[in-house]
């Protein structure tokens, strides 16, 4: 596990000559989005949230620490881009105005896996989050690896004056085990939990218009509420996620969903505005 007071963590920056802690400053706001386990959503809901920051005029990055699942760049349409470097660093890549950095656009090709160990790992997100020329920003979504093992820990650690997390959760037991570990891996560390969204929460048919609880339904709220966290609120399993995702599009334009994830976004910016903004 990295420690706060790694000595390489204050050095400058080899590229721009700006030391690495000042490249951080320049963005408002910074929150990760974490998960007990992977699967849950957690990159869906990352990419869209970025989506939903840009079109309401906010300057986004996206930095995708998950190494070995680097999902955002197909998530929003840039497989085919590649991260370049500059003399400020590592440039990020852009899609619809977001910036994007992630393993996957530095992989030969998009089934390349990443079969590094824990010490390659380490130093690819050190990079990722002290040599990125994001410029100003107002909002940086980082995009955790799943769990509560050591590179989540080293990633949240790495990162200074963060805003907060958000956990995102599924609703059936198992996996709300997971997520209250989650929750309680970052109050652990210090960091301020901003709230829990259930995702694949219920499930209407669209032929009948039934809905059917596939995963059970509420059991976000319920342990947000036990561990004393606000809720933001609850996606519903929907097919057209999974279409538009596959294809690198955002659902927010999609009536109901978008409608449902526009409001766990206005509760989050709430949620910001309580302490600053
Ligand atoms: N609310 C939802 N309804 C239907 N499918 C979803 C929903 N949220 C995510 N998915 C799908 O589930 C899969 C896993 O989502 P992903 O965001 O990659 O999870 P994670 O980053 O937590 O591993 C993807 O195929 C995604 O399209
Ligand atoms: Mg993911």
């Amino acid at each position: 596990m990295e420690n706060e007071k790694d000595p390489d963590r204050k050095r400058d920056s080899p590229a721009s000559g700006e030391k690495e802690d000042d490249r951080l400053k320049k963005i408002r706001h910074k929150i990760v989005i974490g998960s007990g386990k992977g699967g849950v959503g957690k990159s869906t809901v990352t990419a869209n949230m970025a989506i939903s920051f840009k079109r309401r005029g906010y300057s986004v990055g996206i930095l995708d620490a998950d190494i070995t699942g680097p999902d955002i760049p197909k998530l929003l349409g840039i497989e085919e881009k590649r991260l370049t470097a500059s003399d400020e660093g590592i440039e990020p890549a852009d899609s619809m105005g977001i910036k994007v950095v992630s393993m996957a656009l530095l992989l030969e090709s998009r089934d390349s896996a990443v079969v590094w160990r824990g010490p390659m790992k380490m130093a690819a997100l050190k990079q990722f989050v002290f040599d990125v020329n994001w410029g100003e920003l107002d909002f940086l979504l980082v995009d955790l690896p799943p769990g509560t093992s050591d590179e989540p820990i080293s990633v949240v650690q790495l990162l200074s004056g963060m805003d907060g997390a958000i956990v995102v959760t599924t609703p059936q037991d198992v996996a709300l085990l997971d997520s209250r570990k989650a929750v309680n891996m970052f109050l652990m560390m210090g960091v301020r939990v901003l709230g829990i969204i259930e995702n694949m929460s219920g499930f209407r048919c669209p032929n009948c218009g039934t809905v059917v609880n596939i995963f059970s339904r509420g059991g976000g709220e319920r342990a947000a509420r036990e561990l004393g966290v606000d809720f933001l609120g609850s996606l519903p399993l929907d097919p057209r996620i999974v279409s538009v995702s596959d294809m690198g599009k955002s659902f927010i334009e999609n009536g109901d969903i978008g409608e449902a994830f526009e409001k766990i976004v206005d509760r989050l910016l709430e949620k910001l505005s309580e302490k600053k903004v």
